[in-house]
C-alpha cells in the first residue's frame, strides 16, 4: 500500500489538456479564461457575482478592504478555522473577538454569538466570518436574521463548502456563496480542496458595489473604465484610485479551475460516498465520534473528522502504518499571535475540547475502496 494522505488533488488527463492548450493561447495573465471561470462558478453556486483571486487569503484580505474594516471595527470569528480566516481583519488593522463552536456541527455557535452580541454595547460589532467547517454549510439564513437585529456584515468562509447546501425555512436550497445571505463568500483551490488551480481563490456576492469594490482592490486599485475615470486622455490611460494589490488569478490557472469545476458535482457525490461508508464502518463503535449531519444539509466534505480519546496515539499509528491523517486546526485562539493580542486558553471551552480529540480521516474522491478499506482497518485495530 503507498502513503494515503488526507487530501490531494484529482488532475486528469483533460485538465492538463485545458492548461497546454491557454499555454498555446495570447493569454497567461488575467484574461478571456479568468472571465470564464468566473461566470461558470458564480453560474455553478447561483452568485450574481464572482472575481477571481490568487488564493484564498486574498479574498479574504479583499472582502475585508472592501468592507472598510479598520482598527475601530471588531469583527467576530469562528476559533475552529484555518489562520486566514482572521487574520484578514488584522490586515486591515481590526479587531478580532471569537465566538467558540457548536459541540455538534463544528461551526460557529449561534446561540453563543446571540449572547456575545447581547453582551456588548450595540454597535461594538460591525461584522461575523463563519466557517463552513469541513463542507458542513453554516444555516447562514439563521445567521443573517441575528446579523440584520445587529447591524452586522457577513464574510461566509466557504473554501471548504463550493456545492455545499442547506434547506431554508421555504424548503428551497442555499448554496453556500449564493449571495442570498451573506454579503461576501470566499472560495480557496488551494490542491486539497474540491476544486484545485495550483494556488487560487474565489470571492462571490450579489451586492454589485462590493463587487466593484473587490474587483478594484485585486488589480491595485486600478481602473481602465472610462466611465469611472476623472479623465479620458487616451486609450493608454488607467487610473490607480485606491491603494490595491496584485491579488490576480493567471488565464493557466483559470483554465485549470474550470476543467475541475466540471466534475465538482461528482466529486462531491464521491465525498458523500467515502463518508458513508466512514460512517457505516464505525458505527456503534463508542470509541469513535462520527461527523453529525443534520436534516437539510449536502456536506460538501472536504474534510471527515473523528474524534477518538487517544488522538496522538491514533495519528502515530497512522503514520506508522503510512497514513497520513491530519489534525484540523489548532484554535485560531491558541495560537501564539492571537495569544499576543490576549486570548488565553478557556475562553473557548468547547473548540479546546474538540482539539483534543479530532483528527481528519483520508478523504479525496479518488481514495480507492481498497485504500479506504485498508484505513478503516487501521483505526478500528487501534481503538479496540
Ligand atoms: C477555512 C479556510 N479559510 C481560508 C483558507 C485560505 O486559503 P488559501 O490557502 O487558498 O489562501 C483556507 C485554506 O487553507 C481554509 O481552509
Amino acid at each position: 500500500m503507498k502513503p494515503i494522505s488526507y487530501g490531494r488533488q484529482s488532475i486528469t488527463d483533460e485538465d492538463i489538456q485545458s492548461v497546454v492548450d491557454t499555454l498555446k493561447s495570447d493569454y497567461l495573465t488575467q484574461g478571456p479564461k479568468v472571465a470564464e471561470f468566473e461566470r461558470e462558478f458564480a453560474r455553478a453556486i447561483g452568485a450574481e457575482y464572482a472575481v477571481a483571486v490568487s488564493n484564498g487569503t486574498a479574498a479574504l484580505h479583499l472582502c475585508a478592504m472592501a468592507l472598510g474594516v479598520d482598527s475601530q471595527t471588531n469583527v467576530i470569528v469562528t476559533p475552529l478555522t484555518f489562520a486566514a480566516s482572521a487574520n484578514c481583519i488584522k490586515y486591515c488593522g481590526g479587531n478580532v473577538h471569537f465566538c467558540d463552536i457548536d459541540s455538534e456541527n463544528y461551526l460557529m455557535d449561534l446561540n453563543k454569538l446571540r449572547k456575545m452580541l447581547e453582551d456588548a454595547p450595540m454597535g461594538f460589532y460591525k461584522g461575523v466570518i463563519p466557517v463552513d467547517f469541513a463542507g458542513y454549510p453554516i444555516h447562514c439564513q439563521e445567521l443573517r436574521k441575528i446579523a440584520d437585529e445587529y447591524g452586522l456584515w457577513i464574510i461566509e468562509d466557504a473554501c471548504h463548502a463550493p456545492g455545499a447546501y442547506f434547506v431554508d425555512s421555504d424548503g428551497k436550497k442555499q448554496f453556500s456563496g449564493n449571495g442570498v445571505f451573506a454579503d461576501l463568500t470566499c472560495f480557496s483551490f488551494h490542491p486539497v480542496k474540491h476544486i484545485a488551480t495550483g494556488e487560487g481563490g474565489m470571492i462571490t456576492t450579489n451586492n454589485p458595489e462590493l463587487f466593484k469594490k473587490v474587483s478594484l482592490y485585486r488589480t491595485h486599485g486600478i481602473t481602465k473604465d472610462v466611465e469611472l475615470m476623472s479623465q479620458n486622455p487616451g486609450g493608454w490611460y488607467y487610473e490607480m484610485q485606491e491603494l490595491g494589490y496584485n491579488y490576480r488569478l493567471s488565464d493557466i490557472q483559470a483554465a485549470l479551475g474550470l476543467s475541475q469545476l466540471m466534475k465538482l458535482d461528482q466529486s462531491l457525490i464521491r465525498r458523500n460516498e467515502i463518508a458513508a461508508r466512514y460512517n457505516s464502518a464505525f458505527a456503534g463503535i463508542d470509541a469513535i465520534k462520527t461527523p453529525k449531519v443534520a436534516d437539510g444539509i449536502y456536506h460538501a466534505y472536504h474534510l471527515y473528522v473523528i474524534q477518538v480519546e487517544d488522538r496522538l496515539g491514533l495519528y502515530n499509528y497512522l503514520r506508522e502504518n503510512k497514513i497520513y491523517a491530519q489534525v484540523h486546526y489548532i484554535p485560531v485562539h491558541l495560537l501564539p499571535y492571537y495569544k499576543s493580542l490576549g486570548s488565553i486558553e478557556g475562553d473557548c471551552p468547547v473548540v479546546e475540547n474538540y482539539y483534543q480529540h479530532c483528527l481528519s480521516l483520508p478523504m479525496f474522491p479518488t481514495l480507492t475502496d481498497e485504500e479506504q478499506q485498508y484505513v478503516i482497518e487501521k483505526v478500528l485495530e487501534f481503538v479496540k
